[in-house]
């Protein structure tokens, strides 16, 4: 299969900001977990800090042959409606996915624009939360 994980703002910043919530990998140990674990697929990675960049990596997705899409937008997740717009405009399903369990923590985090346009959300299992997402499309 081939899928796409798509990393948003602050998230270049995993294994050096918030250690107790977010862990202590940094992306590039997060990426190359996931890409040992799924070593018989197509698997690319792609990080942006910047709303525009995660929705043109998106739309450009569409004709990518993607299975799924992976996404953890960070913070955009509670409040871009441009990514949702993005997601909506493909036909690539997308997973929602989170390290951290944004239930248990500040309650601007329950909420997520993202949600209601994704095939589903995982959260709460660091990079095993990307994994499992991923491995959803295989059932
Ligand atoms: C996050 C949760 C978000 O609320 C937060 O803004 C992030 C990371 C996570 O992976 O747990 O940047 O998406």
């Amino acid at each position: 299969m081939k899928f796409l994980f798509l990393n948003g703002v602050n998230l270049n910043m995993t294994g050096i900001r918030e250690k107790g919530v977010y862990g202590t990998s940094t992306l590039d140990e997060i990426n190359a977990a996931i890409a040992k674990h799924f070593k018989g697929d197509t698997c690319e990675f792609y990080q942006s800090n910047i709303e525009g960049e995660i929705c043109g990596r998106i739309q450009k997705a569409q004709n990518e042959e993607f299975d799924g899409i992976i996404l953890n937008a960070g913070a955009y997740t509670h409040y871009s409606y441009a990514i949702r717009d993005a997601i909506a405009c493909v036909t690539v399903p997308v997973v929602e996915v989170h390290l951290s369990n944004v239930h248990a923590r500040d309650e601007f985090r329950h909420n997520s624009v993202l949600s209601e346009v994704c095939k589903g959300v995982i959260c709460g299992f660091g990079k095993n939360s990307y994994i499992l997402a991923a491995e959803s499309f295989k059932l």
